[in-house]
């Protein structure tokens, strides 16, 4: 499946179906590079069919690899271990290899967002009431992290009402001091006052003519608003701009999530802002 070439090379991959499109490689050989480390990372689609080879074959032949839509919770049954948080969200972005080629997943993505947060102003997730719009496949995985990171109060809007109440009742299971809710964007007014920080994690903006998921007028003033969507500044994000709120997109949470995905990978500080400038200079 994949290819040997050089004793020493290390081999990293981002799988997912599809992948093409995905930031990560530019930004990983950014920062192979930047430290002289003998490594590549490439992107290979995967099908769902063909997982179970894959992770044999990356037991044999890789380091590490991150995984993508639609693969983070698919990939589950196939690995040796799994970190704590990645588990109870159901949700894994990376795995390190390690020398006895087992399988080790972690989830970075409320790694990425909690510091793209902090690094564009944002408040810190400690302590903080927080209100997640959109319960898809990454959301689980930022709520789990928000409430390891000690977030006082997690409220999740869902356009399928089911999944956001789901997912509130898991948080509450594991969490026993949060508050938590989940109710049907219908509930945004209600939802959305008094939040220290609000997370656009629907796939709406992603097309130039999506609509915001709720009325921006109806962000709280005193909020930060993080939109998950990176390609686009979406009809949410220009809102909040509009109004004075603080905001920004998704961008940065790509490049924290890799960073820390590097780190476990390398066991070395990820060299940030070579990573930064490979993924925002593309
Ligand atoms: N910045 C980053 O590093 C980063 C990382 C991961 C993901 N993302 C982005 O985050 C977004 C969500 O990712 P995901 O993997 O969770 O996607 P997903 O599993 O496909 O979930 C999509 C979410 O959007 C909602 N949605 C879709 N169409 C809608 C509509 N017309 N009206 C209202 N809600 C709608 C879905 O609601 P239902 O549940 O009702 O279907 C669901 O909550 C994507 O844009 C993705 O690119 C960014």
């Amino acid at each position: 499946m994949m290819q040997e070439s050089g004793r020493n090379l290390k081999k990293y991959v981002v799988i997912g179906d599809p992948v093409g499109h995905s930031l990560s490689p530019g930004m990983q050989n950014a920062a192979f590079r930047a430290l002289g480390l003998q490594a590549e990372y490439i992107a290979v689609r995967v099908v769902k069919e063909d997982l179970a080879a894959f992770a044999r074959d990356a037991s044999k032949r890789l380091a590490g690899f991150n995984i993508t839509v639609p693969h983070k919770n698919n990939i589950l049954p196939f690995l040796t271990e799994i970190e704590s948080t990645a588990r109870a969200a159901g949700s894994v972005n990376t795995v390190k290899v390690q020398e006895n080629g087992a399988l080790h997943g972690f989830s970075t993505d409320g790694y990425g967002l909690e510091h793209a947060v902090l690094e564009a102003g944002g408040p810190s997730l400690k302590d903080a009431s927080i209100c997640f719009i959109g319960c898809g496949g990454v959301t689980p995985a930022l709520a789990f992290h928000a409430a390891a990171a000690g977030a006082k109060e997690i409220r999740i809007l869902n356009r399928t009402e089911e999944k956001a109440r789901a997912l509130a009742e898991h948080l509450r299971a594991l969490h026993a001091d949060l508050r938590c809710e989940g109710a049907a964007l219908s509930c945004a007014e209600d939802f959305l006052r008094h939040t220290d920080l609000t997370v656009q994690c629907t796939s709406l903006g992603l097309k130039a003519e999506d609509p915001a998921p709720v009325d921006p007028a109806l962000l709280s003033k005193d909020t930060f608003l993080f939109d998950l969507v990176y390609n686009r500044e979406t009809k949410i994000l220009a809102g909040a701009r509009a109004r004075g709120i603080p905001c920004a997109d998704g961008l940065a949470m790509l490049l924290h999530q890799g960073a820390r995905s590097f780190e476990i990978w390398t066991g070395l500080e990820a060299p940030v802002e070579e990573m930064r400038r490979a993924l925002f200079n593309r």
